[in-house]
């Protein structure tokens, strides 16, 4: 698909900034819930429960790992807290991203880890790998061109582990997710991966998405509630000058806000999507 970053503005990464610098996280990915008391009390979630479920889902992740893999290409490493905590259990990790404020991130935070700052469809190495990973960025290029990449830079018998977001079914409304788990194996099969696991975590991660929900409803509403009320309280030409002052800044926000709103939808998700983990072997 190759899609460019619907939050950067200016050379600031809007969603980096406020989940690292505003929220303080550690990762840009999922939480992960056990079917527990804690799944069912998703709507106590705190900061720092969420936190600790992007954790569980980093551990979650590494647990799926097989036994004899030794090295592991991160594709779409975000800002490098699964290739860290890789890297701390003795894996040999190359990490890769196009963008290059997580690649900045990365780089501040992972002193003698190795990133390279590419797409997946540029790679340009030459080392193989054990396993590749691609958690929530096997949607970001096309699909036949990813499994292409993973054909060629897999050691024999070498594993690919993807995380992330898939179409239920044809009626999917999110243009973004391009497959279905069963298109997106079939796809696999073509290029001689072929699926030994799967398992559907949806119900694990949803408590992030009403977590994220939660926050938008309860602070950023507000927030731009009160900001709308500022520029307004002024007389209505002053109004008009302001809002056509800064309509570039307004435009994107609007956008960046409407994207959000969709994606943290969980009625939407739910209609919609399946989260799954998928183990694939290289044949
Ligand atoms: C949703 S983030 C996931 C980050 C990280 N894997 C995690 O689990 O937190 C998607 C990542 O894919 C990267 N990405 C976007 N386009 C890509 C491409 N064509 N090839 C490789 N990575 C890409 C983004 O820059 C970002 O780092």
């Amino acid at each position: 698909m190759g899609k460019q970053n619907i939050t950067e503005f200016d050379g600031l990464d809007l969603e980096l900034f406020f989940c690292t610098e505003i929220l303080k996280l550690n990762s840009l990915h999922y939480g992960y819930w056990e079917e527990s008391e804690e799944l069912t009390q998703s709507d106590k979630l705190t900061l720092e429960c969420l936190r600790d479920g992007q954790q569980r889902y980093t551990d979650m992740l590494m647990a799926m790992i097989p036994e004899n893999v030794k090295s592991i290409l991160d594709v779409g490493c975000g800002i490098g807290d699964v290739s860290r905590a890789l890297a701390k259990l003795g894996y040999n990790v190359t990490a890769i991203s196009p963008d290059s404020n997580h690649g900045k991130y990365f780089e501040n935070h992972s002193p003698g880890l190795t990133f390279l700052q590419t797409k997946f469809e540029d790679l340009d190495i030459d080392d193989k790998f054990n396993l590749i990973l691609m958690s929530e960025s096997q949607n970001y290029f096309p699909t036949e061109i990813g499994f292409r990449r993973c054909a060629s830079y897999l050691l024999p018998e070498g594993y690919l582990l993807v995380a992330g977001m898939f179409r239920k079914d044809d009626r999917c409304q999110i243009v973004e997710i391009p497959n279905t788990i069963e298109d997106y194996t079939k796809i696999a099969e073509k290029h001689s991966l072929l699926l030994i696991e799967s398992v559907d975590i949806t119900r694990n991660i949803l408590p992030t998405i009403n977590f994220m929900c939660e926050s938008m409803q309860n602070y950023v509403e507000p927030g731009v509630k009160m900001l709308n009320h500022f520029v307004s309280s002024t007389s209505p030409l002053k109004t008009s000058f302001i809002k056509f002052i800064f309509r570039k800044q307004i435009n994107k926000i609007l956008q960046i806000y409407s994207y959000y709103r969709k994606k943290m939808d969980p009625l939407l998700f739910t209609k919609n999507v399946v989260y799954a983990k998928l183990l694939f072997q290289l044949q």
